[in-house]
């Protein structure tokens, strides 16, 4: 019995080899939106000998030029919109790393165009934008995969794998979110807390990786109901920016939520109770717990939503009658290596002619659960998700 065990928890090793890129066919590649993250992805993109950034596209005039300035791509053609991007280069994929109010507009041009599409998270603002994308994905056979990179990660895959072992028996209940005490993404500026480039706040930024975390476990069941809450109670108090050394002007700006609660019925009987956090006078609204009918799952929480968990997992279940705990070893984690093998799945899809890793299909769920609080908290009440036929 405890060799079993044993073995059940060797099963959980990841395989760390490297694959060998095939360097005969190089992609020309585009990045659209040249701020903080599309430098993560040139990063990553530096290190594949069968890419080539060819184009670069930024509605702030000069800004794709100091980024190919500051990256070395002297064979690299700059734009100010992604239209002219997407109209004059024959490109095999691009990254669209815009704020989340473009990603559908850019994400939708460069479909139409032909082009495949790595589309930053969160998918978008609206279910309605959602469903746009995902129709226009379908109409051009492209592929359009989301960076959730924390998919790529070995304690990540593990949760899933826990899961759908099936150990844990019917889930029943959700509870999952997370926060940091004081954590109002302004690094560069305030495209993360205006309405008009934002669109949502921690809701969209980080929930949509809480929320990828256990759907993506349970193989994404489709949301029914919600009743949403949001508020921007730190946000829209100057004290909060002059504390951290920044603008107080940056309140005024502030349009969106810093913090998000949903209580969501699932399809399958499931309720997931949500809450979401970049700012509260708290350490954590909660680790994440799945509760199953023949055992439960604690996922320590973290302050920081790169992929990492809190701690080791655990499980909760009765072994030979016994009510016990079996900690789950953690496995090594690799920030870097999970946005370099975000890219690398996309890539590879593109070349074999695969799937998209990280598809619509699923996110479109997250993103009208993000978009079904926001409405529910509007109103006042629970409301009904509804999602058109793609
Ligand atoms: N996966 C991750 O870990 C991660 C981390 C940070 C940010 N993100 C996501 O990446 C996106 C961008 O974040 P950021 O921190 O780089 O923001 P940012 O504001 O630094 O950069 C966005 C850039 O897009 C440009 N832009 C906007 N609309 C455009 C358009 N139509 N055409 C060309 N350029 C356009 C802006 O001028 C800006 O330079 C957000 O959606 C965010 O959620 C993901």
């Amino acid at each position: 019995m405890a060799d079993k065990r044993v073995a059940g928890l060797d099963a959980f090793k990841t395989n760390q080899e490297e694959k060998t890129i095939d360097t005969a066919k190089v992609l020309r590649v585009g990045i659209i939106g040249t701020g903080w993250i599309a430098g993560s992805h040139m990063q990553q993109y530096e290190k594949m000998p069968d890419v080539k950034i060819v184009a670069l596209a930024d509605i702030v005039p000069g800004k794709a030029k100091a980024f190919a300035e500051k990256w070395g791509l002297t064979d690299c053609t700059c734009y100010e919109s992604h239209t002219a991007m997407l109209d004059s280069e024959e490109l095999d994929a691009v990254s669209i790393c815009t704020y989340n109010c473009t990603h559908a507009e850019c994400t939708i041009y460069a479909l139409e165009k032909g082009v495949n599409v790595l589309l930053e998270k969160p998918l978008c603002v609206t279910t309605e934008e959602a469903v746009d994308i995902c129709r226009a994905e379908k109409k051009s056979g492209k592929i359009l995969s989301i960076g959730f990179q924390p998919r790529c990660d070995a304690n990540m895959k593990m949760v899933k794998k826990i899961v759908q072992s099936g150990e844990l028996g019917q889930i029943y209940y959700i509870q999952t979110g997370g926060g940091r005490r004081k954590g109002i993404p302004t690094p560069f500026g305030t495209t993360f807390i205006e309405k008009e480039t934002g669109g949502v706040g921690a809701l969209g930024d980080i929930g949509c990786y809480s929320l990828d975390m256990v759907l993506n476990a349970l193989g994404y069941p489709k949301p029914l109901t919600v009743s949403g809450y949001r508020s921007a109670f730190f946000g829209q108090n100057p004290e909060y920016f002059i504390a951290q050394g920044k603008p107080a002007e940056y309140a005024s700006l502030f349009g969106v939520d810093d913090f998000g609660a949903g209580f969501i019925r699932l399809e399958g009987g499931i309720i997931l109770d949500f809450r979401i956090a970049w700012a509260m006078h708290l350490d954590t609204p909660g680790d994440t717990i799945i509760m199953g009918t023949k055992g439960s799952l604690r996922i320590p929480s973290t302050d920081c939503w790169n992929g990492s968990i809190g701690g080791p997992l655990k499980i909760y279940h009765e072994v030979a009658g016994n009510s016990v705990c079996t900690e789950i070893p953690m496995l090594p984690s690799d920030g870097n290596k999970n946005f370099y093998d975000k890219i690398r799945l996309f890539l590879d899809a593109v070349k074999n002619g695969g799937t998209a890793p990280v598809p619509t299909s699923e996110i479109l769920y997250n993103q009208a659960i993000i978009d079904g609080i926001v409405r529910s908290a509007e109103l006042g009440h629970e409301i009904e998700i509804d999602i058109p036929e793609i």
